[in-house]
């Protein structure tokens, strides 16, 4: 069991943050905030274990393993999923650990469709509309839980 262990998953077209609509998303990459939270992890006294997918299963089997890990918690940026995946609601009501919710943009005050948040439905926590700095937020949060 690792306790200090942080789990931060990205769902799909995360991997093109940078070049991915920056007047919405901003400038850093992926590579950038995984940085930012390695140092601030470090800080705090944590792990983070950053990854991205675009697919939905793998975020799913991501999330079973953080529990079979003993994972503190989960930041989940899912993504357009995020509007979409009761697979991934389902996950995180199974697995029992703190799952805080980030998005770099503010979903609510975008188009519609993007009000909807199934995984906000089961999120201790959500962190939106403040970027890539969004993420060490969260991870704070995470820190305090
Ligand atoms: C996002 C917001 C989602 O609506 C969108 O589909 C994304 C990114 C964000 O970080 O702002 O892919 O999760």
């Amino acid at each position: 069991m690792a306790s200090n262990l942080v789990y931060v998953l990205n769902g799909p077209n995360l991997n093109l943050l940078g070049t991915r609509e920056p007047e919405i998303y901003g400038s850093e990459t992926l590579d950038d905030i995984a940085a930012m939270l390695d140092d601030r992890a470090r800080e705090l006294g944590l792990e983070v274990d950053v990854r991205q997918s675009n697919h939905e299963g793998h975020l799913v089997d991501w999330l079973h393993e953080a529990r079979a890990d003993g994972a503190k918690a989960v930041l989940l940026n899912a993504g357009a999923y995020t509007h979409t995946s009761i697979a991934l609601l389902d996950a995180i009501r199974a697995i029992g650990v703190p799952v805080i919710e980030v998005h770099l943009s503010d979903p609510s005050s975008r188009e519609a469709f993007r009000h909807v948040s199934y995984v906000g439905m089961a999120a201790v926590d959500e962190v939106k509309g403040l970027g890539a700095h969004g993420y060490v937020v969260a991870l704070e949060k995470a820190a305090a839980l």
